[in-house]
């Protein structure tokens, strides 16, 4: 299937339950209100030429190719911008139509070059399709007059080139900026015959507000905003639908094909979690899978001194395999464990924790999610009775109040994001409660009703103040609450919020936020309309994240905005696939489907499917992994396509942690931070190169299909199996499909997923079983999961990690857009050209204090340790708190955060940290040491296999 052979209905779907018939060319035609005439054309089965419109954007009316005749109406009305009316007649090919389409069509390649055989678009062009459509044999007018054949291309982006002689001036770019994206980097400048598409004012793209996102060139009708790579590689000749292997959000993309070489990725319109938007990462960020760095063999060493050593695949597997059990004669069954990459598919993830179950004889396996969202699996599950979001992205359409806490969506969740803000051009209220301005508090045609700036750490102290207001001030849902929520515990919440201690006045000199501002945002919050929360990392990752989680579950059941289109409870997953590594049971306290591994009865059934026996003992979480391998205990692990020496909090525990440690073999598409520290290294498969199913953040499970073969010769679920085999428990899946009904007859909640089923239904979301064969978009509908909802009373406590005379500053952390944590995949792409280094940004004043002007070094002091970084002096910060990001391995972020976790879930405590900030002239000592590790392992992978590794790459600051 080509993208340009998909149909386009030139103007949206319209939904209305008033319908209209209407007769065209002779055949009559029933569409909703408010149809154009240009779609009820083509739902007939007819197609009026076009060139101004697209099914994607508002109709326009500029190019005038579209007219057709309405019998009793004068003229030519365009048929993208009028409504079909009932019993309207109307005629799409006469001869004096054909005419004046003609004439259009003269006019625009009057000015256009004539260098179809050469262009990139050549063949897949509409300008050109339109040329044969209206049949246009000859041009008239000459090529003496006036025109913009010279006029000079704009190559500052590097994906996508932007060629004015070639425009048709049809809007559709800037269109698609402003109603797609969201962004309105764009304009038409100039008038008549002068006017041109201009980013900002009369800038390059990259100079201006341009996100790179590529709705524009996608929605571009002719060659004038092309991709790099199509100019550079020519028309694709098939292509494959698969998902983003980025975010959470898990956006469905055509991966248009020459052979087993990606032209371009188009995201694809029939996706339903994107709905055919994307963004710079997912549509433009995919190099890295074809980059020199690429790891594609196996290797061995003794110790990480030594050089590495490339052998076969299965010398490795032999020699990893052999490793683990001489570690568990010795130091016992349960001095191994596995580390489930969010990264991978589900079927991945299953096979790692199976092959820890089942091969180890022991349940220490964990996942990433232990350091992101495990507080909400734990908070939602108490109150709601389900560790997931409750509404499917599209449910936003339907909110009239948006509150984002800890999250920040145009960054994070890019295209969830442009949804979010098209939902607020379009009239819903918003609240944000971040520490940090984050673009959504003001951005074009968007402005935050209320933005309550609290210090990092008072969350909770926040969410309990709104509940507060609600309770007191006699906002609460009473007859949701009556019917739907266990009344004891309503009776205990509502007593213990309402006392004085939990006020917005009381609770101000914690929060920082004015009380007035809380009250404000609590009553818009209760009484607004459909309301619902959208959060994310910033909510989870503190030492209460767990209670703020159930202070969120509290507010939507105070208010019942929970169980329908547009309300809800919703976690901005980060990573592609966290929900669903989750899902598949990759925590050592639960089996798939969050099964407590006590439970005898689960365990009954995974013992007989597997034929072996499970230890009922909660195993070990990703922290006290580390415990236990300082303390002696833990000895080997096998980590899947996670980076823990960078990803997670006080690198320095983490390094040691892990060169205390026997085996540790690392599966991966490059040598990452945490292969500096391993004696088996296997090289992964990026999503390209498998098949398989992720899971979103709206519960959604897509399929990813392979598009080329793994280059190293395995996929990942391969090798895992290829380990298994090797310990002694005997895997044999043919295909991933196996692997997921496997899953589907062993977990009640994936009942009813098959390949065949997400193949026919594009996606599906969990529940599905047989009282949800489709799936379940809105969760918590008449009942919540656990029966009755359950308050949670949310005490604040004020974290242990203190500012004070030393470390007077709290750092906080962040994603940015164009990088992707830490930054393995994104740091191999052209995003760098947007972000090539980690920034502290500081607000002015603690900045003038210190002596610090923007660009300057400046070391960031904890408790934990201490790094380096170039200072970004900004406003966007409150005095006394101070941000990073944590892309780049050399920036040593997680040196300085600390050991503090979430009481629940030992989720680490990522967005406080007590800092000091002064200024330096050269690295930290740990930059020093760290830098010296690296270019001996380097040395040391050369030894192995000659491979040049891109030291430039790798080396990062020239300044440092
Ligand atoms: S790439 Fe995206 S943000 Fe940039 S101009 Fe095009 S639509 Fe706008
Ligand atoms: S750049 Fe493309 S989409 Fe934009 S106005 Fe020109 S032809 Fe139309
Ligand atoms: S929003 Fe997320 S899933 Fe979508 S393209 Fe961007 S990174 Fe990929
Ligand atoms: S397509 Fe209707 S005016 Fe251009």
């Amino acid at each position: 299937m080509h993208p340009h052979h998909d149909i386009d209905y030139g103007t949206p779907r319209r939904e209305a339950e008033q319908t209209v018939t209407l007769e065209i060319d002779g055949v009559a035609v029933t569409v909703p209100a408010g149809t154009s005439v240009m779609r009820a054309a083509v739902e007939a089965g007819v197609h009026v030429p076009k060139l101004c419109a697209t099914d994607s954007l508002e109709p326009f009316g500029s190019c005038r190719l579209c007219l057709v005749e309405i019998e009793g109406r004068r003229g030519y009305p365009a048929s993208c911008t009028t409504p079909a009316e009932p019993g309207m007649k109307v005629r799409t090919q006469t001869g004096k139509l054909a005419e004046i389409r003609r004439g259009v069509m003269e006019l625009y390649i009057s000015d256009h070059p004539l260098d179809c055989l050469t262009c990139p678009t050549n063949g897949n062009c509409e300008l050109q399709d339109m040329a044969g459509a209206v049949g246009l044999r000859e041009v008239r007018y000459g090529d003496d007059g006036a025109s913009h054949l010279d006029a000079v291309k704009d190559q500052s982006n590097p994906y996508f080139e932007y060629d004015p002689s070639k425009c048709i001036v049809c809007n559709r770019c800037v269109r698609a900026c402003e109603e797609t994206q969201g962004t309105f980097a764009l304009t038409i400048s100039g008038r008549g015959f002068e006017s041109r598409v201009t980013a900002g004012q009369g800038e390059s793209f990259m100079e201006s507000d341009c996100v790179s996102c590529g709705a524009c060139v996608q929605a571009c009708p002719t060659a004038t905003l092309t991709e790099t790579s199509l100019i550079r590689m020519g028309q694709p000749e098939h292509s494959v639908v698969t998902t983003c292997a980025y975010c959470g959000v898990g956006c469905a993309f055509k991966a248009e094909m020459k052979g087993n070489e990606v032209v371009r990725m188009v995201p694809y319109k029939d996706g339903q979690a994107n709905e055919g938007h994307a963004c710079v990462k997912g549509r433009f960020a995919w190099g890295y899978a074809t980059h020199q760095d690429r790891m594609l063999k196996p290797m061995i060493r003794a110790s990480i001194q030594d050089p590495w050593r490339e052998v076969s695949w299965e010398e490795a597997i032999g020699y990893a395999a052999a490793q683990f059990r001489r570690i568990q004669q010795k130091h016992g069954r349960d001095a191994v464990g596995g580390i489930v990459s969010s990264r991978c598919t589900n079927e991945e993830g299953y096979l790692v924790q199976k092959l820890v179950r089942a091969a180890f004889g022991n349940n220490n396996v964990d996942t990433c999610a232990r350091v992101c969202h495990s507080p909400t699996g734990y908070g939602l599950k108490q109150t709601l009775g389900e560790s997931a979001g409750t509404q499917t992205f599209r449910s936003v359409e339907r909110s009239d109040v948006i509150l984002v806490i800890g999250a920040n969506p145009t960054d994070g969740h890019p295209v969830f994001g442009s949804r979010l803000k098209k939902r607020l051009r379009a009239g819903a209220r918003l609240i944000v409660i971040d520490p940090r301005r984050i673009d959504l508090v003001r951005s074009p045609h968007v402005r935050a009703d209320y933005h309550l700036q609290l210090r990092p750490g008072s969350n909770v102290a926040v969410l309990t103040a709104m509940a507060h207001v609600i309770v007191t001030e006699g906002l609460l849902a009473e007859d949701f609450i009556a019917e739907r929520c266990e009344s004891r515990a309503f009776g205990l919440w509502r007593e213990f919020v309402a006392r004085p201690e939990n006020s917005p006045e009381a609770m101000a000199e914690v929060t920082g936020v004015p009380a007035e501002q809380l009250r404000g945002a609590a009553r818009l919050y209760a009484t607004g309309g459909n309301a619902a929360i959208y959060y994310g990392l910033g909510v989870t990752e503190h030492a209460q994240g767990s209670t703020a989680v159930m202070a969120i579950a509290n507010l939507a059941m105070a208010t019942g905005n929970i169980g329908r289109e547009g309300v809800g409870v919703n976690p901005l997953r980060g990573q592609n696939n966290v929900q669903g590594s989750c899902d598949i049971g990759s925590f050592p306290h639960e089996l798939p489907g969050y099964r407590h591994v006590s439970d005898s009865t689960t365990r009954g059934l995974f013992e007989q499917a597997w034929n072996v026996e499970i230890s009922p003992e909660p195993g070990l979480r990703i922290p006290n992994m580390f415990e236990a391998a300082l303390g002696g205990s833990f000895k080997g692990l096998y980590c899947q396509g996670e980076d823990i020496v960078q990803s997670d909090p006080n690198t320095q525990h983490v390094a040691e942690a892990l060169s205390s440690m026997e085996c540790i073999v690392v599966q991966d598409i490059f040598l990452n931070e945490t292969a500096k520290y391993a004696h088996v290294f296997l090289p992964g498969s990026s999503f390209l190169e498998k098949d398989g199913t992720f899971t979103n953040a709206e519960r959604r499970i897509s399929r990813v299909r392979k598009v080329m073969p793994p280059r190293a010769g395995y996929a990942d679920w391969e090798v895992t199996m290829l380990l298994s085999n090797a310990l002694g428990y005997p895997m044999d899946y043919r295909h991933p499909s196996e692997i997921m009904d496997e899953i589907a007859r062993l977990t009640p909640t994936f009942a009813g997923v098959s390949y065949a089923k997400l193949d026919e239904l594009g996606s599906i979301q969990w529940p599905c079983n047989a009282q949800a064969p489709a799936g379940t978009p809105i969760m918590h509908v008449d009942t919540f999961v656990r029966g009755k909802g359950k308050f949670i009373i949310t005490q604040f406590v004020p974290t242990e990690e203190k500012v004070n005379r030393r470390f007077p500053l709290i750092l906080t952390t962040g994603r940015i857009l164009s990088q992707y944590n830490v930054g393995a995949q994104t740091r191999r792409t052209d995003n760098v050209r947007w972000h090539d280094e980690d920034r502290l940004e500081i607000h002015p004043h603690d900045a003038q204090e210190r002596g610090i002007a923007d660009g300057d070094w400046v070391g960031i002091v904890s408790r934990a340790g201490e790094t380096v970084l170039r200072a970004l002096v900004s406003e966007r910060m409150q005095p006394g708190v101070v941000y990073t990001t944590f892309h780049f391995p050399e920036s040593g972020a997680n040196v300085i955060t600390t050991d503090n976790s979430d009481w629940a879930t030992n989720c680490p405590e990522y967005k406080v940290t007590a800092v000091q900030v002064l200024p330096v002239a050269q690295p930290s000592e740990w930059q020093r040491r760290y830098r010296d590790f690296h270019d001996e392992q380097l040395r040391l992978l050369r030894a192995a296999n000659g491979v040049a590794q891109d030291e430039k790459a790798e080396a990062g600051h020239a300044g440092l």
